[in-house]
């Protein structure tokens, strides 16, 4: 974060490794606890002070503010505080291994589940008009480790099934170690692996400063 943007906010945390080179965090500006948010009209809650993720992750805006705009049943994978939920309003689905961030938005589902169990288990019986991915760039589920740089195209081919015809798929990478052409690249093999047609319909940009840098999000829509 840039000096303006420190100054501006409500409050700072930092990250470090303690003496059991375990990480964790100590909070440099604020006081912890629940607070509200407004952004771009919506009300978001925030647990300051309880580890690195607030509730709200301020790289991924542009997305909150596109799925304000859509209609139709959504299913949001790797929900965690469920603010793609909460943006978009109506009914949906999210999914995240870990409770603890779950908020509860009305007309939504919470699942706690691994994205991959869910997929198999519903791929093919259930359809949603909108499918939102955002899964962290690595994390260890209840079977499997998962690599945004490796995993990418097998996901996608447990995510097809799930989307309605001409519905649209949005997928999220946020690693810096991958560029937006190889991501491109990515989605494509996944899509051909999947046997399903999709056209590129938007790209959510990273032009809003350095910590959006490495925001990689494309709107696919699937035949
Ligand atoms: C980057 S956050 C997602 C941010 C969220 N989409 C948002 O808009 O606020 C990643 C989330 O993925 C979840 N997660 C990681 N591995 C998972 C898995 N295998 N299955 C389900 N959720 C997983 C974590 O618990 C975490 O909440």
């Amino acid at each position: 974060m840039g000096l303006e943007e420190w100054e501006g906010s409500i409050f700072g945390v930092e990250g470090f490794k303690d003496r059991k080179n375990r990480d964790t965090y100590r909070m440099l500006k604020g006081e912890e606890g629940e607070r509200t948010c407004v952004e771009n009209g919506v009300e978001y809650s925030l647990r300051v002070g309880d580890g690195f993720s607030v509730g709200l992750f301020l790289d991924t805006s542009l997305l909150r503010e596109y799925v304000k705009g859509l209609e139709g049943r959504c299913l949001n994978l790797f929900s965690h505080g469920n603010a793609i939920a909460k943006a978009k309003g109506g009914e949906g689905v999210n999914v995240d291994l870990s409770e603890k961030y779950f908020q509860r938005v009305e007309g939504w589902k919470n699942i706690v589940d691994d994205v991959w169990d869910y997929c198999k288990r519903k791929g093919g019986k259930e359809s949603f008009d909108v499918v939102v991915c955002d899964p962290p760039s690595s994390s260890v589920g209840k079977k499997r480790r998962w690599s945004t740089l490796k995993d990418y195209p097998e996901l996608i081919t447990l995510l097809t099934p799930l989307v309605s015809s001409s519905g649209l798929l949005i997928l999220c990478s946020n690693t810096k170690k991958q560029s937006r052409n190889e991501f491109l690249k990515q989605c494509e093999k996944g899509f051909e692996m999947a046997g399903r047609k999709g056209v590129l319909e938007r790209v959510l940009g990273t032009e809003w400063g350095w910590w959006t840098e490495g925001v990689k999000i494309f709107v696919w829509r699937l035949e």
